[in-house]
């Protein structure tokens, strides 16, 4: 090593240690004011400083404001105005005896007052900017509202998309969904929790919450350590391990033992092994949950073993303080063990900027916007930008899109101009009237250069007990409106319009509740009354684009016949309408990929790329018998993990390894030329996945490791590089060591997950 070269060293190795000294510093300094604050507490504030209440009907305002003056109440969620969280805040810090301020929360998922597309389309744009964008701008309109914390990201591993909150993660793969929520997390919390423009992100939900038995939203969770270890946790631990300050305990049980009282979940893995520092929040009642999981004979042995197992806050639970003092009495919880959850409630608080300056995010009254929802408050360009991103082309015939703006155009069906179903489930603060329709975009796209006639042609189903189901929570505004008119009739005028038309657009799909918290599906198909209007559109034989609205795969093989063109645009958000009008008339080309597997039954459920390799696995070409298949139908899924289509053409050439070796400790690389063979510039995603070809445990088919999204322009190549080292090969062993093995791997890369190229090398 040169001089220059060490004196580098040198200096950035003190440089370092320097701002260790200063994190250590910061770190005591924290330790010591929590410490303090402790000791000036009584028994009952600190209970009260692990109650999370909801702000709703539950409890009226002048009784709010008497529990946080007495010291009984620690943070809310639900309110989401700096004029309603400042009385409550006032109520904290002016009346109470230690002044202890209040922290908000709400569940900002996908945007605050913009709403931006859903989760699992958000993770189908493979673009970490995109992702950075979202997070970045759902903190500053959220913290601009007087909110210190999210209940996010949600990183719950999903593979059975029967269940209804598959929308609100960022799919299938444990790759994708922790670089994804790894950013989220560090988007919404910026450079430190402390900013005013800042939220502090809350993990969710701790853990294996996507794993649920047969898709049946809080239903048990049985797994192996393995498949937990390799597959389901690594997304927690890659939110924690970018900072987040909150973790979200999940409803479900895990093999067993509820997650809301499993010490091994909260204390041995999550503060032992990952180090986690921060609080962890019970979900929604699921202290009082315990007695039903079968685990606590009444609520007292609920929130004894709670608190035993880890949970700080409690969220709309009333038990810790019904229960907690006669606990502490009995001496069956210790003093420590409260001690250690006021703790962290107190370090949140701390972390989120409180303590210098509660008014940190609800500011002053003066400075309070006359009208909250005011357009200027809004981030249009950066939502329609990000969901042009999250569209993704699943077919596209006769290379039918982009369409012309010219001619006729009819535009049928339920979801065509439904601005509550625009911004799908967890909408935040967003307000319907504000999101764009497919309607409204296409009316805006073509001006007065085509016409458009608009019929219904169908509800979103005509099945009244799914409508009331749907409709349960918001009765006073339903979210389902049914049209009285007759199926048939409806169908006719929507026939009728295809008939004057060049081209059909179909928006259909699901409504936004369908997949939704506590909406689990038993079938995947796109409901009866929507699908007669798609056949009958078909019978037309006019071209026809459908415009799928849903917030899970969807099996969709009859539709793939009948369409000519299908474009997945999810639940798109505030400017959804806008997006997908660019993208049906080319002033944007789709870029999309699928982020978790689309079946082609319910049947084949569970249905993922990286499934482990087995003894007799169906080999396309060769069915015959007792190999693993379902004889019914084509094995293998409609729409693979990674699939997307675009308007330009891409080609993938000359693939190669550096070598045919790597040592430990050593790297090689991968590389491979692209080509946009079209006319058109265009995005694209390379994917790189391994397979460990033979281990001490079967492995995987194949798993995703690297990805690189392109920009071509037309007729241009680029070579692309991955990276390989030892990281990329180890895996969790049957006695969870995690660990490469010698031996070979296979690599892959491809547009998705199917269509690969292979080589294969050898670790020593
Ligand atoms: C959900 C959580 C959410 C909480 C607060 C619960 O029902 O499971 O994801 O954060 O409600 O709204």
């Amino acid at each position: 090593m040169n001089k220059l070269c060490l004196l580098g060293l040198l200096v950035s190795l003190a440089s370092h240690s320097a701002f260790a000294d200063t994190q250590a510093d910061a770190l005591k300094q924290k330790n010591a004011f929590v410490s303090d604050l402790l000791k000036q507490m009584t028994e009952a504030e600190k209970i009260g400083q692990l109650r999370l209440i909801s702000i709703g009907p539950e409890m009226p305002q002048p009784q709010i404001l008497k529990e946080i003056a007495a010291g009984r109440i620690g943070g809310t969620f639900n309110s989401i105005t700096r004029s309603e969280n400042r009385p409550l805040q006032d109520a904290a810090v002016k009346n109470s005896r230690l002044k202890i301020p209040m922290f908000f929360a709400y569940d900002v998922i996908h945007g605050h007052r913009t709403i931006f597309p859903i989760s699992l389309a958000l993770a189908s744009s493979w673009d970490m900017d995109a992702i950075a964008t979202v997070g970045r701008t759902s903190a500053i309109e959220a913290s601009a509202d007087g909110i210190d914390m999210t209940f996010a990201p949600m990183v719950d591993i999903a593979r059975d998309p029967r269940w209804g909150r598959t929308s609100e993660g960022f799919g299938e793969d444990t790759y994708l969904v922790s670089r994804i929520g790894a950013q989220m997390v560090k988007s919404f919390q910026d450079q430190s929790a402390a900013s005013p423009t800042s939220l502090m992100a809350s993990v969710k939900h701790f853990a294996l919450y996507g794993a649920v038995e047969g898709g049946r939203d809080y239903n048990t969770v049985d797994m192996s350590p393995t498949k937990m270890y390799q597959d389901y946790l690594p997304p927690y631990r890659a939110a924690i391990d970018a900072g987040a300050g909150g973790v979200m305990v999940a409803l479900n049980s895990v093999n067993g033992i509820p997650a809301t009282s499993n010490t091994w979940l909260m204390q041995d893995l999550l503060r032992k092994d990952w180090g986690f520092k921060g609080v962890t929040v019970s979900d929604h009642g699921a202290i009082t949950e315990l007695v039903r999981h079968g685990v606590a004979r009444d609520g007292r042995e609920a929130a004894k073993l709670a608190i035993k197992a880890g949970i700080d806050l409690s969220m709309n639970d009333s038990l810790y303080g019904q229960e907690l003092p006669g606990l502490l009495k009995s001496g069956e919880v210790s003093q420590q063990e409260l001690d250690n959850a006021v703790r962290e409630v107190l370090g949140a608080k701390y972390d989120m900027g409180l303590f210098d300056n509660p008014y940190r995010r609800i500011g002053v009254a003066s400075e309070d916007p006359a009208d909250t929802n005011a357009e200027s408050r809004l981030h249009r360009e950066a939502a329609r930008d990000v969901a042009r991103k999250s569209l993704v082309l699943l077919e596209n015939r006769n290379q039918i899109l982009p369409l012309k703006k010219q001619g006729t155009i009819a535009l049928v069906g339920p979801l065509a101009d439904a601005p509550i179903d625009m911004m799908g489930s967890w909408a935040a603060a967003g307000v319907p009237r504000q999101s764009v329709t497919v309607h409204d975009g296409l009316r805006k796209a073509v001006g007065d250069r085509a016409r458009i006639l608009y019929a219904k042609g169908a509800n979103v189903t005509d099945d009244l007990k799914i409508v009331d189901y749907l409709n349960f929570l918001n009765f006073n505004h339903p979210e389902v409106e049914v049209d009285p008119r007759p199926a048939a009739a409806m169908i006719e005028e929507a026939v009728k319009a295809a008939r004057q038309a060049d081209v059909v657009i179909a928006a259909v799909g699901e409504s936004r509740g369908m997949s939704h918290e506590s909406s689990s599906r038993t079938s995947l198909e796109i409901p009866a009354s929507q699908r007669a209007l798609i056949t009958a559109l078909k019978a037309t034989g006019k071209p026809l684009v459908l415009v799928l609205m849903n917030g899970r795969p969807l099996a969709l093989s009859r539709e793939r016949e009948e369409a000519d063109a299908i474009l997945e645009t999810w639940f798109s958000g505030t400017e959804g309408g806008n997006a997908i009008a660019d993208v049906l008339f080319g002033d944007y080309n789709p870029s999309g990929k699928l982020a978790i597997t689309f079946p082609r039954s319910v049947g084949q459920i569970p249905m993922y790329y990286n499934h482990l390799s087995i003894g007799r696995p169906y080999t396309p070409g060769k069915p015959g018998n007792y190999t693993s298949q379902y004889f019914e139908e084509p094995n293998g899924p409609l729409y693979p993990f990674g699939y997307g289509l675009s308007y330009s053409r891409f080609e993938l050439s000359g693939f190669a390894l550096s070598n045919k070796t790597l040592n430990k400790g050593g790297k090689l690389e991968a590389s491979v030329i692209v080509k946009n063979t079209s006319q058109r510039d265009g995005e694209t995603v390379v994917q790189l996945y391994i397979q460990d070809v033979t281990a001490s445990m079967s492995r995987p088919v194949k798993e995703l490791k690297n990805f690189q999204k392109v920009l071509l322009k037309a007729g241009e190549s680029k070579v692309i590089k991955f990276s390989i080292d030892e990281n990329d090969l180890k895996f969790y062993n049957t006695q969870l060591q995690y660990a490469a093995e010698p031996g070979e791997f296979s690599v892959q890369v491809g547009l998705d997950s199917q269509a690969v190229e292979q080589q294969s090398f050898e670790l020593l």
